[in-house]
């Protein structure tokens, strides 16, 4: 197992469309226990692929006692709003308030390629929805009116160039 370096935005990756899992072998077991061990030594609760360069259709998480891989996710239902501050690892963790739902059904294979439904509510619905998001090229950023979408950016990079 080994720590990933985490790509930041606005590495191009990050914006990519990840292609689906398709092979559940030896591989995809040893990335997604490297993609643990990443998200944990960055006090994560989510990683998705994106986040470490690769433009795949997987997620790991970690969130309010649900630990999951997911490959090939999505989101089949939803219910509810909460306006909650959320923050990505690939964005220094640079907080902002989302609009999410409330209540959200995830529907993914774990790393032995069987289907499974997952549903959460509150900040774990909300990690389904911020990771599924990742896996579509698609960041929490992208999710707020384009001023404080500019704020969140700049004091991202002001914070990355004092270290
Ligand atoms: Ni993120």
């Amino acid at each position: 197992m080994a720590v990933r370096k985490i790509t930041e935005y606005p590495e191009k990756v990050l914006a990519e469309v990840g292609k689906p899992v398709t092979e559940f072998d030896e591989e995809l077991e040893k990335l997604c226990a490297d993609m643990f061990e990443t998200m944990y030594d960055a006090e994560g609760v989510g990683l998705a692929a994106q986040q470490i360069g690769l433009a795949l259709r997987l997620f790991v998480m970690d969130c309010e006692g649900i630990k999951l891989v997911a490959a090939n996710p999505e989101i089949i239902a939803i219910e509810g709003e909460q306006s909650n501050p959320e923050g990505c690892l690939s964005v220094g963790k640079v907080p902002a308030v989302v609009v999410r739902a409330e209540k959200a059904t995830l529907r993914a294979q774990n790393e032995k390629g069987e289907w499974f439904e997952r549903e959460a509510d509150g900040y774990a619905a909300r990690a389904f929805q911020h990771e599924t998001d990742h896996c579509n090229g698609k960041l929490f950023i992208d999710h707020l009116p384009k001023m404080r979408r500019e704020m969140v950016v700049k004091r991202f990079q002001k914070e990355k160039n004092w270290k």
